[in-house]
């Protein structure tokens, strides 16, 4: 069991920073779908900077959060500075502005890896869960930024192209890992759909939507995206470090499986406001945004809100059979 004394646990190693709130799309499994929490801004590369000054081990940096990073043009220089602090740093993206000049630049800053976000191995899916974008020119992005990785002989970033899976575009599995393997994308992963327990959701945010326990036409589907994946050298992984099928498969409560997560000890997220809550899941999984935020690093220093009563409470409650309302859903309903 991990420490619930707050003095033991020591500042996190794993942070993830939020860039910027606005977004280009409005996708229909996210919360800007639905109208953010937060007013929107951009963090300033010196905001990013005192920030991180106060994390004095960084070894992994995810500089993404509710937002298209790429709309920030500071993303570049965060990437350097932590690269620079010996850190892994990748995000995931749209892609819809990665041209060439910005691919280029990712590339020499040294990004360790750049996850783009489809749901979707043909347009026509594509348009119904991410309307507003063209996927064909996305498409050409990501094949741009595989020919420059070739060009200039480098291996990163590692590019790998990400799904969430709802009942309405799973069918399209099998065509995204024929499209990586065509065009050249090293790893697919499946991600599992976060939702609100605690309201109806919004958009394919839903329970209806989400698969648990895949029925046998789903099954196949997995079953023929892992063959695929396996007979053209794709790794065909979950969110959560695990398979698209155990990512799938709903858990018992009684097992109190939110317990096995590591986030409250290990990382933290912090918003492009300065907020302070325990993971890039919780604004997914629970609508009391208010009830998320452990406190504010521009109105402290972020060890006093990583040891206050709020952030130990919420460790101890994790522990417990009566979780915290996001991770409860989290646990049960969502791959850790
Ligand atoms: C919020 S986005 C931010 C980065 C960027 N805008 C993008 O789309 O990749 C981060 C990730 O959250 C995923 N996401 C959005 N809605 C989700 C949901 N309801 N459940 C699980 N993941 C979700 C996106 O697909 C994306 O991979
Ligand atoms: S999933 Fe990413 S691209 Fe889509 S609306 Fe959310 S932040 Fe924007
Ligand atoms: S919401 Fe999920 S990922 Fe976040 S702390 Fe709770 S159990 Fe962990």
């Amino acid at each position: 069991m991990p420490s619930l004394a707050h003095s033991e646990v020591a500042l996190p190693a794993t942070i993830y920073l939020e860039p910027t709130n606005r977004c280009n799309l409005r996708c229909r499994t996210c919360v800007q779908h639905r109208g953010l929490a937060e007013s929107a801004r951009d963090m300033s590369l010196d905001e990013a900077k005192w920030i991180a000054d106060q994390f004095p081990a960084l070894e992994i940096v995810v500089l993404h959060g509710i937002g298209e990073p790429l709309l920030n043009d500071d993303i570049f220089g965060m990437v350097a500075y932590f690269k620079a602090r010996g850190a892994y740093v990748l995000f995931n993206s749209n892609a819809i502005l990665l041209d060439r000049p910005k691919a280029e630049r990712l590339m020499t800053t040294g990004l360790d890896e750049l996850r783009i976000s489809l749901d979707a191995g043909s347009a026509s899916t594509y348009a119904g869960i991410r309307p507003g974008a063209s996927f064909a020119s996305i498409v050409r992005n990501i094949e741009d930024l595989i020919a420059l990785k070739a060009e200039f002989s480098r291996s990163t970033p590692m590019i790998s192209a990400w799904m969430i899976g709802t009942r309405d575009n799973i069918h399209d599995l099998p065509d995204l890992v024929r499209l990586a393997a065509r065009i050249g994308i090293e790893e697919v992963y499946l991600q599992r759909l976060v939702y609100f327990l605690n309201d109806a959701g919004h958009g394919a945010a839903v329970r209806e939507q989400a698969i648990v326990d895949p029925p046998p036409q789903i099954q196949a589907v997995l079953d023929e995206s892992m063959q695929l994946s396996r007979r053209w050298g794709i790794r065909l992984n979950a969110s959560g470090l695990t398979s698209p099928e155990q990512s799938l498969r709903s858990e018992s409560k009684s097992g109190a499986p939110w317990r096995r997560c590591r986030r409250p000890w290990e990382s933290t997220y912090i918003t492009v406001q300065g907020n302070v809550l325990s993971c890039c899941i919780a604004p997914f999984s629970n609508s009391d945004y208010a009830a998320l935020i452990f406190g504010n690093v521009f109105a402290q220093r972020f060890e006093a809100i990583w040891h206050g009563d709020t952030y130990s409470r919420f460790r101890r409650r994790h522990q417990s059979f009566s979780p915290p309302p996001g991770c409860s859903g989290c646990g049960v309903e969502w791959s850790l």
